[in-house]
């Protein structure tokens, strides 16, 4: 097996789509074997299938699974033990856009934001870190975003949740570290990028999503939205043993937003 990340044991949530589906292909057409997991379990059955074709029958493995759910986490773990053979990088990739200012967003909207954004990845580090520790070096990558180190009007609740992964993010590492473990965990902070949540804020506006994508593009020094391949290579970085120096930190891929 070769690769950038050849002989490692990935499990990446919402990877039915967007950039779970891409951090899966980009991470196992590196040598990597993976679980896909997704609320939606036919989508990570359909990516996990389109994998094993490309790759060879036993390279991806699916299983529907909420996030938000401590019993599914534990049978997520119990299943990447036992198809995968262990875990060393957990990439809690799943995640909701939430709509709504602070006048208008509903207090249920923010329960539920927090729970599939946030409780997922404490959910999910409790879960991953006891398997993790026995197969180091290991990696822990949380798909934060930009919206949670920079605020916007519009989407308060995302904007909290967002920064609580990014702050979540640095304690984790730093437990990892005192015990002594090669045990990494790192944030990572797209700007938009062209995945079916697009779609949903193209929907809200009323206008059609290439006008939207328009719009975003112009607020980009780089002048394009990002591609679900600008963040799975982030991601590979992090998972692969060539980022073994790095904990705590954040990946901005932001085509230069946050520099301005
Ligand atoms: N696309 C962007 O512009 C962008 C920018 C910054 C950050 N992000 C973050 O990247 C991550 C992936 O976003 P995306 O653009 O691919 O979104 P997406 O909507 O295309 O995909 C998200 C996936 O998560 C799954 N999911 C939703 N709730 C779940 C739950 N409770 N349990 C398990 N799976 C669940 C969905 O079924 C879907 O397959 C999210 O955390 C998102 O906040 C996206």
């Amino acid at each position: 097996m070769s690769g950038r990340v050849a002989g490692k044991k990935v499990l990446v949530t919402g990877a039915a789509q967007g950039l779970g589906a891409a951090t899966a292909h980009r991470l196992a057409a590196e040598g990597a074997r993976i679980l896909l997991t997704d609320i939606n379990g036919d989508g990570a059955a359909a990516q996990a299938a389109l994998i094993n074709d490309a790759l060879g029958a036993g390279t991806a493995f699916a299983v529907r699974h909420d996030v938000t759910r401590a019993d599914h986490w534990a049978e997520a773990v119990e299943l990447a033990a036992e198809a995968l053979g262990g875990l060393s990088v957990l990439v809690n990739n799943a995640g909701i856009g939430i709509r709504g200012n602070i006048e208008t967003c509903s207090f249920d909207d923010w329960k539920r934001g927090f729970a599939v954004n946030v409780d997922s990845v404490f959910l999910g580090c409790q879960a991953a870190i006891p398997l993790m520790k026995d197969h180091q070096p290991g990696s822990i990558v949380n798909i934060s975003s930009i919206a949670g180190l920079i605020a916007s009007d519009t989407m308060p609740a995302y904007n909290a949740s967002k920064a609580a992964v990014w702050m979540l993010t640095k304690s984790v590492a730093l437990h990892c570290a005192k015990q002594g473990w090669d045990l990494r965990c790192n944030s990572v902070h797209p700007t938009f990028v062209d995945t079916p949540i697009l779609d949903g804020i193209a929907a809200s506006s009323g206008r059609e999503k290439s006008v939207v994508m328009g719009k975003l593009a112009r607020q980009i020094p780089l002048g394009r939205v990002g591609e679900p391949d600008d963040i799975a290579n982030g991601v590979l970085y992090l998972a692969s043993d060539e980022s073994r120096f790095m904990t705590g930190a954040e990946l901005k891929l932001d085509g230069g937003i946050s520099a301005m």
